[in-house]
């Protein structure tokens, strides 16, 4: 396939929009003047993006683990605004600390429901688009945790390695120019690390510190990029 150059403005599906690093990414996309399109569940939040980002930015209630709502979302975001240049699977939950063996069923359900199906819903209904248009990028939002562990956090550690591992197997499927890639964000003081460091969070940087760095590490990510376990630079 010829490659085709990213448009200067990019297009910009991102997932958890609506707090911590997606909401950061939000503002900064925007501020650099690229469209996003986001989603996240709490209606309520999304509202709030919504009503501070306004147009041509769109925000939208869904929940990414509901294939059913995912295919709707993205039939409507194809049809009114086009295929992204920029997928971000952004959004995940993690489990509340736990040894393993005390971690409920429906708890580690969840985590694998958001953090691996969800990516995978989101790929299966914007993917086929972006072939089509012939480029595009889609990140995977890994972590420190899905290339090594720690006690109490093993769900969402099984996420992770499994988002680095379809991650790279879709990069191998893939048509040339479109890239695949897993992105560690490293660690940041959001709801999540809260709630897996306690008050301890507060020692990390803010979400709109790393934003800064980033934002346009993001936007630099290209086919030559296919295939890689990244970080965000520090
Ligand atoms: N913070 C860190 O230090 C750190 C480190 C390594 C990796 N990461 C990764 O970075 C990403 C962002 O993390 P974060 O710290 O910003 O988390 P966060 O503060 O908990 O924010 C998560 C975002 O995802 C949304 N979300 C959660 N479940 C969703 C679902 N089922 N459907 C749609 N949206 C959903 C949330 O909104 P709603 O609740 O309204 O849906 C929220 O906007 C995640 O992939 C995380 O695993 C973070």
């Amino acid at each position: 396939m010829k490659q085709k150059d990213a448009p200067s403005i990019r297009r910009i599906v991102l997932t958890g929009a609506s707090r911590g690093l997606g909401r950061v990414m939000a503002d900064g996309f925007a501020a650099a003047g690229h469209q996003v399109i986001g989603c996240a569940r709490s209606k309520r939040a999304v509202a709030e993006v919504e009503k501070a980002l306004g147009p041509p930015h769109h925000f939208s209630a869904v929940d990414v683990s509901d294939d059913a709502a995912v295919a709707r979302w993205a039939k409507a975001v194809l049809a009114e605004f086009g295929p992204p240049d920029l997928l971000v699977n952004n959004a995940a939950v993690i489990n509340a600390n736990a040894v393993l063996w005390e971690v409920p069923a429906q708890d580690f359900a969840e985590v694998m429901r958001v953090n691996v199906e969800g990516t995978v819903h989101v790929v299966r209904h914007f993917l086929p688009a972006m072939i089509k248009a012939g480029r595009g990028v889609i990140v995977n939002f890994s972590s420190g945790w899905g290339r090594s562990t720690s006690p109490e956090v093993a769900p969402y550690c099984a996420s992770k390695y499994a988002i680095e591992g379809l991650t790279a197997a879709l990069s191998q499927e893939l048509p040339k120019p479109l890239a695949a890639v897993a992105l560690n964000p490293g660690i940041i003081d959001t709801d999540m690390l809260r709630s897996c460091f306690g008050s301890s969070a507060g020692n990390f940087p803010s979400p709109q510190k790393w934003a800064k760095k980033a934002v346009p590490f993001l936007l630099s990510l290209d086919a030559k990029s296919n295939g890689k376990s990244l970080d965000v630079p520090t």
